[in-house]
Formats: structure tokens, sequence, C-alpha cells
């Protein structure tokens, strides 16, 4: 059973159900968290420098990602009581750039029998045997997984990103257009061509003066952050 590896679950696939114990109680993923948008990510170990900053930060974002409808759920493959003692001692000892008194009500996830790390893939043999890589899924209201991140154990998240991926994933279903690269709220978006007929439609719309092309194939319009901001999450 050592170097069992489960096949990974894969950008469209439906996210693979799990019941499991968290500090915040017993939960069956992603039943639970019906209409909402879920991010389930996994660290390496609890007690450890690297991870601590994260769920430092992640505490601290709480809030935001709560305004964006998305229920964070963390996991590693450490036990419960594990969890509980290093949650305290970050709440009630760690100050860390400007951070503190943070104190995380998501759950987190015991999996000392790493069943659900191997579900998800996030055991990667080749960088750990014992302990899941720092992998994000970005799990929509329908369940199914839209976005993955992995970053090895040496590295923490970049949290702006995990946020930017959200927005922009929510950006994309509300308004039914694609974001270029480095995107960000009030950035000009694409209209899609190929197939989904964005550009034919925006033509009959009569906004086509709106749109600007870079060749036939390229057309970008503007969508402003208050557009944004007042469609997402909902
Ligand atoms: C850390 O979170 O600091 C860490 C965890 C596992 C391996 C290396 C670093």
């Amino acid at each position: 059973m050592e170097n069992q590896v489960n096949a990974m679950p894969r950008i469209g696939d439906k996210a693979p159900s799990f019941s499991a114990v968290t500090t915040q109680g017993p939960i069956n993923f992603p039943e639970d968290f019906k209409g909402k948008w879920k991010i389930l990510f996994s660290h390496p170990a609890d007690f450890t420098p690297v991870c601590t900053s994260e769920f430092m930060t992640f505490g601290k974002m709480a809030d935001e990602f709560e305004a964006l409808n998305t229920q964070l759920v963390g996991l590693s493959v450490d036990g419960l009581y594990s969890h509980i003692a290093w949650l305290r001692t970050i709440k009630d000892k760690i100050e860390y750039k400007g951070m503190k008194n943070i104190e995380i009500k998501f759950p987190l996830i015991e999996d000392i029998t790493m069943n659900v790390a191997r579900l998800y893939g996030m055991i990667q043999p080749g960088e750990s045997q014992t302990s899941a890589v720092r992998a994000v899924f970005f799990i929509d209201p329908q369940d199914k997984i839209r976005t993955i991140l992995y970053y090895p154990l040496a590295l923490g998240r970049n949290f702006d990103e995990i946020k930017r991926v959200l927005i922009g994933l929510q950006t994309a279903d509300n308004f039914s257009v694609a974001l270029p690269a480095d995107w960000r709220p009030g950035d000009e978006v694409i209209v899609p061509t190929a197939g989904s007929c964005g550009v034919a439609k925006a033509r009959m719309n009569g906004e086509e003066g709106k749109m600007k092309c870079y060749d036939w194939f390229f057309c970008t319009k503007e969508l402003s952050r208050e557009e944004v901001e007042s469609k997402l999450g909902k």
C-alpha cells in the first residue's frame, strides 16, 4: 500500500465525494456545501513554518472568500488533536507580518489514513511519500473541478493568485467571456470567437463598436470592476 497512488482528478471532473472528520465536526464533501464554490487545499504538516504562514494568510482572508460565496476546506495527513493544538498555537502565540490572533474557522480535515489525500492526488511520492503537497482545488457550485494548482513543500502559495483565479472563474461564468494573461477585475476581457459565436452575438446586440479586435480571432471588450463586483459571489 506504501506506494499506492490514485488516478488524479482533472479539470472538468466531478469532485470526488468523501466523508471526513474535521476541526469543525464531520463533513460530507462536497455535498455539505451545496450552492457554494469550494476551495479544497492540502498542506504538508501541522507545526511547520511555511504551512503556518499560509494558514495565517488564509485566516486573514477568510471574509474575502466568504464574500465570494466560497467555502475553504483544508487537509493534511495529521490527526485531529494535532490540528487543534496547531490552530490554537497560531491563534494564541504567533504574530507574523502584522497578522495576530488569527482564528481559523473553516474546517481542517484529519486524514491520517491518507484516503482523501490519495483520492485527490495530493500525495505525490517524488516530492513526499508521507505528506501531501500544497494542492489547491477550485470546485464550482455544480461540484465540478475548475482549476487545480500544485506547489511543492518548500514554496508557500501566492494568495493573490488564489483569489484572482476564483474571481476569474466566477467572472468567466457570469459574463461568458475569457480572460487574458494577468487579468484582474477592471481589465478588458476577451469576447469568445470560435465555437461560442461571441463576436457575432456582440455584433447582433450592436456592441461591435465597443470591441477592440487585434485580429479576427482576438477581440476584447471593456468590463468594469464595478460590473464584476456587483455580480460575483452570487
Ligand atoms: C513547512 O510548511 O514549512 C514545510 C512543510 C514540509 C516540508 C517543508 C516545509
